[in-house]
């Protein structure tokens, strides 16, 4: 059987939208709740089993591999003050079996992947887009099992999608789908942020990928095109030879690459929080009559 193994997440954008905060603190490090949100991502991938995670990080990224290390003195202070429920919460920090690599040239999504290359070869992975917190509800199936097991019972590359109306199949890649059995559909073509009249179908991807074992060498032979590399033109490839699927995600998608998306994140974590969530609903119904 196949088994996925490897990750790659690439998180290693400016955030320039988030200025000034990301001058010191890199965007993966910004917090919802008290979490960075790239722990949140490496997080999902425990639904899969995977083991190797490979994040490609910005020059200047320390306080991330800091995050995911080792902190003896904190630690062995939160065990000998008897804190256990805060020592197992730093502990889940260190549980990951991360790799770190740069990317010296912002040179696109697919630049940021073939960073990775060195530790990934011509092994499938899954991709996560270090900007997009995926949450399962009660009676979800986590996004990335539904794409680990479409990959190991097919063999073939599998997106996440989500469907969007209107103005916002401009802001996704967009797929045309040939057939659906299941609620898995096989994908015909890709068109990266059409207008309105050139999108396929309604469905957009979201940042949640698993990517078979050639597609690392498609990358590596793609010419750029305004200095960057598209994943989308390996994907494309792909489609075109009927080797690539889509599923629509469930649960609750968090775009933390927007100053919206991460206030939203933030209060609906709030709200699902044990220690502040009761709190938070009350403070937001009293807010929400104040407003009009
Ligand atoms: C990237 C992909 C796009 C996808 C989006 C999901 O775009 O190129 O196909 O729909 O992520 O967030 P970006 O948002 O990085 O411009």
């Amino acid at each position: 059987m196949r088994k996925l193994k490897k990750a790659v997440i690439p998180a290693a954008g400016l955030g320039t939208r988030f200025l000034p905060i990301t001058k010191a603190i890199p965007k993966p490090m910004l917090s919802v709740l008290d979490k960075p949100t790239i722990q949140y991502i490496a997080e999902e991938l425990s639904s899969v089993g995977i083991e190797e995670i490979v994040i490609v990080v910005s020059p200047d990224s320390d306080v991330i591999l800091k995050h995911f290390g080792e902190n003896k003195a904190l630690s062995d202070r939160l065990l000998a003050d008897g804190k256990d429920k805060l020592y197992k919460i730093e502990e889940t920090t260190r549980k990951f079996n991360i790799r770190f690599v740069e990317q010296k040239v912002p040179n696109g999504l697919a630049g940021a992947i073939l960073c990775a290359e060195p530790y990934i070869g011509n092994e499938p992975f899954a991709l996560l887009l270090g900007d997009e917190l995926i949450y399962a509800g009660e009676g979800d199936k986590p996004c990335m099992k539904r794409l680990a097991e479409i990959y190991e019972s097919t063999g073939k590359s599998v997106i996440a999608t989500m469907e969007v109306f209107g103005d916002d199949v401009s802001k996704y890649g967009n797929i045309g789908i040939k057939e659906e059995v299941d609620g898995v559909m096989t994908v015909n073509a890709i068109v990266e942020k059409p207008s309105i009249n050139e999108a396929l179908s309604n469905n957009a991807i979201i940042g949640r990928y698993v990517l078979s074992g050639e597609v690392m060498g498609m990358l590596k032979s793609l010419k750029p095109r305004n200095n960057e590399i598209y994943l989308t033109d390996a994907l494309d490839e792909l489609a075109a030879n009927d080797k690539l699927l889509a599923s629509c995600f469930e649960g609750e998608r968090y775009d933390v690459g927007d100053k919206f998306g991460y206030i939203r994140a933030n209060v609906e974590f709030a709200l699902m929080s044990e220690e502040i969530g009761e709190e938070t609903a009350k403070y937001i119904k009293e807010l929400a009559k104040k407003l009009k």
